[in-house]
């Protein structure tokens, strides 16, 4: 049995596995985010072990056997944020969080030091953690003078379960202080943001052992002591596990809030240029790109609301299969952008309206861009030399058969739906528990999962909609300037 841990945004889940990679059950628990101002977002370190607490005691609950026969945990967790710790391990002061961006200021000139990008292969962006320390140092420096160590979230939790001070590469590399294509911290970028290599965890990678259970932490949850704690992984490297998007090529299109291209690579291969994040992978020698796109089914839950409907009865009035491109162009940037422009303050757009644009027009429209959107980032991750020749479809927005048949055809690539199944960061923790646990080959434990229904591009359609994402393409360009 094997129990994978996944530190969410809004929620803690913990998920047990067994042996033959079946889930046993899960159980969750709340976690709150505090904004106390504009653009700041918290989260309390002692609310993620109350929720941890909460959870693990519901499957102690109903699964006391299963608990009993945990042989392997794996972590995963939302990525970047900042946990200061003093000497005594005490949390200095709430946990800025990956969708925190007070330190853009301190991003943007940690940014124009050539060492960063050159070193990490990725933006300084501000949701990163080494600006979140300048910012803390620039406006807390009682603060930042007690800073002894730096916790990414999920390996605070670990610091709980195991006592240590230990974190891997997937989530490390999304601190901007990773040397990135080393797999090795960068003792020149801490030391830019007046830090040293003392100040951070040791590093394992993320199917590797990365600790062992407490014995008062396994007795209260009747789990056995000394049990292994995998490296584990950042969420989104945890999912790509989960989903078995682990080798060169392979890659996943998520339709949630906001979305995600990721592609699994056997080099480091960055694009900073083009805002691609290109990250450790959570296996040895193995990295990943990704592009994000901030608004991906927020773009249609934004303008469901504005057309008095839900997006369930606006896609379904769409029919099934895309026609031809609405002639509409929508840029999805209501809460600006990252891959391919880093901006902020970038906005959304409809262009081209006519008297005959009604509500189904401007609802493809939608569609539409935020696909177009993605296709953005398969440029990026082309550019880096990156070749996709399938992507797998998650999240929400994957139910509309319309919405991934459009993204097939603007995309130019097959795009799958897995059969029923838990695509969740927690499983892939659990599959990384469970490698570093039994010393397991990732490929014959992270496998991929079955195929329900495969979407090729429509080749007819395929001419009229390279040509409306090249309007696309040049309306950024074209407006940024009279945006805000
Ligand atoms: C990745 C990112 C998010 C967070 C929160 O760069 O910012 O995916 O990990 O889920």
């Amino acid at each position: 049995m094997y129990l994978g841990i996944d530190l969410g945004t809004s929620s803690v889940k913990a998920l047990l596995m067994n042996a033959e990679q079946a889930i046993v059950d899960s159980a969750s628990a709340p976690v709150a985010l505090s904004r106390p101002h504009h653009g700041w977002s918290e989260q309390d370190p002692a609310d993620w072990i109350a929720a941890t607490e909460s959870a693990l005691a519901e499957l102690k609950r109903d699964h006391a056997e299963a608990m009993a026969a945990v042989r392997g945990i794996g972590l995963s967790g939302h990525m970047h944020g900042a946990t200061l710790l003093g000497a005594g391990d005490e949390v200095l002061r709430p946990c800025i969080m990956w969708n925190d961006v007070r330190s853009h200021a301190e991003a943007a000139a940690l940014d124009a030091d050539p060492r960063f990008r050159a070193i990490t292969g990725n933006i300084v962006f501000p949701g990163f953690t080494a600006p979140k320390l300048a910012w803390v140092k620039n406006n807390e420096p009682e603060i930042f003078d007690k800073v002894r160590k730096v916790l990414l979230p999920k390996d605070y939790l670990r610091l709980w379960l195991t006592g240590e001070h230990i974190s891997e590469m997937s989530d490390s590399a999304g601190t901007s202080w990773l040397d990135t294509g080393a797999r090795a911290w960068s003792s020149e970028l801490l030391a830019a943001t007046d830090l040293s290599e003392d100040n951070m965890p040791s590093l394992v990678e993320g199917c590797e052992p990365g600790g062992r259970l407490r014995a008062d932490i396994a007795s209260r949850f009747g789990m056995r002591a000394g049990i292994t704690v995998a490296g584990g992984a950042g969420d989104n490297a945890a999912a790509a596990i989960g989903m078995g998007t682990v080798r060169n090529g392979q890659a996943f299109v998520s339709l949630g809030t906001s979305g995600v291209l990721f592609a699994a690579n056997n080099a480091y291969l960055p694009n900073a240029e083009s805002a691609v994040h290109a990250f450790c992978h959570a296996l040895p020698n193995t990295w990943h790109q990704m592009g994000v796109i901030l608004a991906a089914t927020d773009s249609l839950n934004w303008y469901a609301k504005i057309a008095g409907s839900d997006p369930a009865t606006l896609t379904k009035a769409l029919g099934d299969n895309p026609g031809a491109p609405s002639g509409v162009i929508f840029l999805p940037y209501l809460g600006g952008e990252r891959t391919p422009h880093n901006d902020a303050s970038a906005r959304g757009a409809f262009v081209g309206m006519g008297h005959e644009s009604g509500r189904d027009a401007l609802t493809q429209s939608v569609l539409e861009g935020v696909c177009f959107a993605f296709r953005d980032c398969l440029e990026a991750l082309r550019e880096a030399g990156t070749t996709l020749e399938r992507a797998t479809a998650v999240g929400g927005g994957s139910r509309s058969a319309y919405w991934l048949k459009l993204m097939a055809t603007v995309l130019g690539i097959p795009v799958e739906v897995p059969a029923e199944g838990d695509f969740g960061a927690a499983f892939g923790a659990a599959r990384l528990g469970f490698m570093a646990a039994e010393g397991a080959d990732p490929a014959t434990v992270c496998t991929p999962p079955g195929i329900e229904a495969v979407y090729e591009p429509n080749s007819e359609l395929e001419p009229a909609f390279d040509t409306a994402y090249r309007r696309y393409r040049a309306l950024y360009p074209a407006i940024k300037g009279v945006m805000t």
